[in-house]
């Protein structure tokens, strides 16, 4: 697995279709997927803002049928997965509509693996062991920063195990990611500003990925840009244009990660998703100072250009003290979120720092980092976010 990620270079990203408004394409995009019968996947708290009874309008005007599976929570488990998967073949469902944030594109991703696939959802924990294709599949976020509406990942958590178990295969990347930025004004101020921070943590990632190259940076570098140019004033205000801007963001960023991957940030924050349950962007934004204070050494050049893209004067710096200027940048950016900034705040033990030392150092993300860190230092690490 390794030398296949270091050997291969690619661009992969769904047909996109953006706008304010675009939800109304969500029949006719089903039904020129070849659809007939919908599963929508989403979770009750999207049920309680309209949106689905929206949607489902629009399946109604194409005559399609549907059935709704909205059992899904905050880093969906894999037997959520397991029922959805059950639903869709009782119901002979032929396409999957997800309706949501992270959790329930992801949750539809695992059930359209088992749809084809058969078996249990850990049998494709890994990279590309999926090898029957997948139902069509439909994004529609509700959050900007996950990206999963343009990834090829899936992260689903095994509660008997306590892990969040990652699942990249191209095989799972949408058919469809239906990018409608009215939909990002029912999240909390909360929510923006975490989702915000995955998106960035994704796009700073994927640029100094050791699988980086030119088709993603541009992407990453402007996702980067606009995080910085929208996020505070998305949290803050909540109105269309700087959420269209964020959702524009997690798009860029979504598609620049797909394909050059993550590193240690995610590698980090996966193991915390999977044993406190933390909300995925908030475990990002907590462990991004720290991991890259420790990387800038090992890519100084890429990170002096992330402080140009995030809109600092770097004119008369070296590389290095450019570099310098990125982590004390985010760390402002967090403070203006007003988000904890600690992982200690959030309920995290110190003794468990060893056991969640061994899942990060192990976890598929670390691959990719600049530097490949070890179990001692990524405890070293977690204590300096504690
Ligand atoms: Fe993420």
């Amino acid at each position: 697995m390794p030398g296949e990620l270091e050997s291969l270079l690619k661009f992969e990203i769904p047909e996109i279709i953006f706008g304010r408004g675009s939800l109304k394409q969500l029949g006719h995009c089903s039904r020129r997927m070849g659809g007939d019968r919908v599963l929508l996947v989403t979770d009750p708290g999207i049920i309680a803002t309209g949106w689905i009874d929206e949607a489902i309008a629009y399946l109604k005007q194409e005559d399609l049928k549907y059935v709704v599976y909205d059992n899904v929570v905050t880093n969906p488990r894999s037997f959520q997965v397991e029922q959805g998967a059950l639903e869709y073949s009782r119901k002979e469902c032929d396409v999957i509509v997800a309706i949501g944030g992270g959790s329930p594109m992801d949750t539809a991703k695992g059930i359209a693996i088992l749809a084809s696939n058969r078996g249990c959802i850990q049998d494709y924990v890994g990279c590309n062991l999926i090898t029957e294709p997948i139902p069509p599949l439909i994004c529609v976020p509700t959050t900007a920063g996950t990206g999963s509406d343009v990834s090829q990942f899936a992260i689903i958590a095994n509660p008997g195990k306590m892990i969040k178990m990652t699942i990249l295969s191209r095989a799972i990347m949408p058919d469809i990611s239906l990018i409608d930025p009215r939909l990002l004004q029912t999240k909390s101020s909360e929510m923006i500003a975490s989702t915000g921070m995955d998106a960035l943590t994704h796009a700073i990632e994927a640029y100094v990925s050791s699988l980086s190259w030119s088709l993603t940076d541009p992407h990453a570098s402007h996702a980067i840009t606009l995080v910085f140019r929208h996020l505070k004033e998305a949290v803050y205000k909540k109105t269309l244009d700087p959420l269209e801007g964020m959702a524009v963001a997690s798009l860029e960023a979504g598609a620049a990660f797909s394909n050059a991957i993550l590193g240690a940030v995610h590698a980090l924050a996966h193991p915390l998703g999977g044993r406190y349950d933390m909300h995925h962007g908030l475990a990002n934004a907590i462990l991004l100072p720290v991991v890259l204070k420790k990387n800038l050494e090992y890519a100084p050049e890429k990170y002096a250009l992330i402080a140009n893209a995030m809109g600092i004067d770097t004119r008369g710096k070296t590389s290095a003290e450019a570099a310098e200027q990125v982590p004390e940048q985010i760390e402002a950016l967090i403070k203006a979120l007003h988000i904890p900034t600690k992982l200690s705040q959030i309920g995290v033990r110190k003794e468990d720092i060893p056991c969640l030392a061994r899942d990060a150092a192990e976890d598929l993300c670390m691959m990719t980092n600049p530097q490949k860190y070890g179990v001692a230092e990524i405890e070293t690490m977690y204590q300096d976010a504690l």
